[in-house]
Formats: structure tokens, sequence, C-alpha cells
């Protein structure tokens, strides 16, 4: 047998490369396969397709220890611990798309041997590993082991979060698998749980709904907040002095995105809607998290009334900063909006702009936040992106056709925008 020094990754995008990169500066010599073939050429000439801090640098830092490839028999050839990566979509039911997992699971007879261990990344519902094992023995593969390790980073600060984990889940049906896994995070300082795979998966599935769960919660005080004159973001500062509470994720605002929470959440439903459970708390959590976005039409049309012919700038489209990424943004559902109401659209963002003309028809996308905002009836702003913490706003007061500004983000300082001018309407502010 050839000496598999190597950990393997299936499937290069976000978590795949990341993972990759971030084992590679670890120490290990890192396999990273993807089929398609662009993006592994791409790769090789340490071209990072996708826009995260500092993982191009890491790409190009650790070169020699990642090599690339589009050949799982390098893979596994090379590899006793294979990390698989794919993306698992939400399908139109809200359960999470497996095809492309199960697509590596048909490729591996003849490939795998019994001294491989399977390690699942990519978020799967609770019960796939059980799924994955019965498949793996109907392959007569068996006794190839399988882990869950699940991922817990954020997007813009994915590398930080791998190399500083709050904690590492791994689930195996042997502790000794579980075990080997383990000990590829070593160097790092964190608490380690070991438990059963559906154990495991579900501490994903948790952990993403509870921190929705507390979006939608302040959303909803902050929603409250605006009928009785209070102020949510001292309210969430209170709440979070209470270290039952914490003041994390207490920031109110127009909605979560994001490729993970509300594909998550909305996966959680289902796995309990399957199971015969009706998870009704999640239910509101996704129904005001929908509402959420929506309210800002309302708040414009209280200040502009009929939005037909009206000129609407968005900052930022990216469904939070520091990431090109628009999944699920809310930025997508509020212009639909808008230009369903007959508004025309306007947008700026630092750096989703070249991904945005797919995302969204009908908008036009501009170069810089004056020509954003040139005249325009109102300013939101969608993403609390640094570039917008100090908005040029003489300028925009020349420029804009009406003073407005909603802050979909409560970034902005409330007496700095009024002082210079402007109608100023945050979420859940005073
Ligand atoms: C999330 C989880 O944090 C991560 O652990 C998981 O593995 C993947 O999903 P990410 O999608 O990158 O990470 O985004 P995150 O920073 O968690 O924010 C998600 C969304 O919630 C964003 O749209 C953000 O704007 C929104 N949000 C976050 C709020 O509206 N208020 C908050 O207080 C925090």
């Amino acid at each position: 047998m050839p000496a598999r020094n190597s950990i393997g990754v299936i499937g290069i995008g976000y978590v795949g490369l990341v993972t990759s990169a971030c084992f590679a500066e670890l120490g290990h010599n890192v396999v990273c396969m993807d089929i398609d073939a662009d993006k592994i050429s791409s790769l090789e000439q340490s071209q990072v397709p996708i826009y995260e801090p500092g993982l191009e640098e890491l790409v190009r830092k650790n070169q020699e220890r990642m090599l690339f490839t589009t050949s799982l028999e390098k893979v596994f050839d090379r590899c006793e611990i294979v990390f698989i990566a794919v993306d698992t979509p939400p399908t139109f039911t809200g359960d999470a798309d497996l095809s492309r997992v199960f697509a590596v699971m048909s490729s591996l007879p003849g490939l795998v041997d019994n001294h491989h261990v399977l390690v699942m990344k990519s978020t799967v519902p609770v019960g796939t590993g059980n799924k994955i094992s019965a498949e793996l023995a109907r392959q007569e593969a068996g006794n190839i082991d399988y882990v869950s390790n699940p991922e817990f980073l954020r997007e813009g600060s994915a590398i930080h979060d791998f190399m500083n984990p709050d904690r590492i889940v791994i689930g195996s049906r042997d502790p000794q698998a579980g075990r080997k896994v383990a000990m590829l995070y070593d160097k790092l300082k964190a608490p380690i749980l070991e438990t059963n795979v559906p154990t495991a998966e579900m501490i994903k599935y948790a952990s993403n709904a509870f921190l929705a769960t507390k979006i939608s919660f302040i959303n909803e005080i902050a929603n409250v907040c605006e009928e009785v004159g209070a102020d949510v973001s001292v309210v969430a500062e209170g709440m979070g002095y209470d270290q039952r509470i914490g003041r994390h994720f207490l920031n109110a605002g127009i909605g979560f995105g994001g490729s993970c929470f509300p594909k998550d959440v909305a996966a959680l439903k289902q796995i309990a809607g399957n199971s015969g459970y009706h998870f009704q708390l999640l239910t509101a959590v996704i129904e005001v998290n929908e509402l959420q976005k929506r309210r800002v039409v309302n708040k414009l049309k209280k200040h502009l009334g009929n939005l037909s012919d009206k000129t609407i700038a968005l900052l930022g489209l990216a469904f939070k900063p520091n990431t090109s990424d628009l999944r699920e943004a809310s930025s997508i559902v509020l212009a639909s909006r808008l230009l369903g109401d007959g508004a025309y659209v306007k947008a700026y963002d630092p750096v989703a702009i070249p991904y945005a003309a797919k995302a969204v028809r009908g908008i036009l996308l501009c170069d810089d936040i004056l020509s954003a905002v040139s005249g325009s009836d109102a300013v939101v702003l969608v993403t609390e992106w640094e570039e917008f913490e100090h908005l040029p706003l003489e300028k925009m007061k020349e420029c804009m056709r009406h003073h407005l500004i909603i802050d979909g983000r409560n970034f902005l300082d409330p007496e700095e925008v009024r002082a210079a001018g402007f109608a100023y309407e945050g979420i859940g502010r005073i």
C-alpha cells in the first residue's frame, strides 16, 4: 500500500478550499479535488475564484503542500483521511440536495479500502451519515470508517474561524476513526467534542438555527421598539450583559441571508417535519425574516408615498460585509419588491457588483457611492461595509432628489445623518 500521508478534500468550493488551505497551513499535505477543471487549473496558478480575505495569500503561501486535481483516484491513492466538502444546496421543498454527496459515493467502488476514513464537512441532514454507511455497506465497502466533522466557518472570517474554533465536533461510529480525525487539529487549542454521527450532524443544525432564532427575535424586539419609542441597539446592549444571553447576534436589521442560515433553518424544519414533528418556532423564525425585508419598503412609502417612478439607491448588495456572496441576500428580495412597486433601483457594493447582474435583473449597478445615490429619492443601507460607515453626506445631499436614508443595519450615527439635513430611519431605533 502506498504511504497515504496526505489529507484529501473533495469539493473545492468555499468550505473545501478554506479547509484545504488551513490544513496546509497547519503543516499537512493536502490533495484538493474538484470536478471543475477550470477551477483546478486556476488554483494551480494560486488564483482563488472566490472572495475571502486572506485566502489567496494562504493558498499561495502553502502552494507546496497543496496538490490540485480532478482525479478521485489520486485522492484515495494518496490519502487515508478524505473530507467531503461538496455543496448541499436546498431543494424547492427545503430539504438539502444530497445529489453531489451521493455522486461521490457512487464513484467509490474500486477506489477505497478499509483503511480509508471518509469525513463529512458539508452540512447534511441528520441521518445522512447512517444512510451513507448503509450505502457503503451495499457497495461492499462497509468497513470504511465514516466521521461527521461539521464546519462552523463564517464567510469573511473563515480562516480565523478555522484556526480559532470555539469547538471541534467529531461524530463517529468507531471512536478510533474519530481520534484520527481529531489528531489533524492537534495544533489548534479548542475543545474537541467526540460523539456519535447523528449528534454531530444535529449540533451543526441546532447551532445555526439557534443563531437565526436570535436574529429573528431581536428583529421582532426592534419592531416593537419602533411602536413604543425604545431603542433596540441599547436594548441589545442591556440584554447582552447578561452572560446567559450574550451580545453576539443581537444586531437588528433587515434580516439574515447567506448560503447557510436560510438553508439550514429550512432544512432543520424539514428534518423535523419528515420525522413527524412540527417545529413551530422555526416556522416563525423564517416568517419573521421574510417580513423584515419588506418592512423597509413600508418605511420608504411612509416618507415618499407611492414608489412608482421613485429612484432608490441600495448601498450594499452582499448578504453581509467582507464577502461577494449574494446568496439569499436581503438586497435581492428588497430590489425585487421595489422594482415590483415601479421604482428605479440603483446599487453600489464594494465587492459584489461583478456578481450582481446575474443575481438581480433590472437594477442599475454603479461604480461608487455617489453615482449610486445621484438623482435618487432615498438611500437604503443594506450591507454594513466599512466604506459606508462615514458616508460623504454633504456631497450626497447635493446630488440626491430627496434627503432620506433608511439604515437597514443600524450602522450609521443617526445624529450625524440628521445634522447633515437627512431624514433618518434605522430598524427599531429612535
Ligand atoms: C453562518 C454561521 O455563522 C457559520 O457558523 C456557519 O457555518 C455558516 O453560516 P455566515 O453565513 O458566513 O456564517 O454568516 P454570519 O456571519 O453568521 O451571518 C449570517 C447572516 O445573519 C447575515 O446576513 C448577517 O447580516 C445576519 N446577522 C448576523 C444579523 O442580521 N444580525 C446579527 O446580529 C448577526
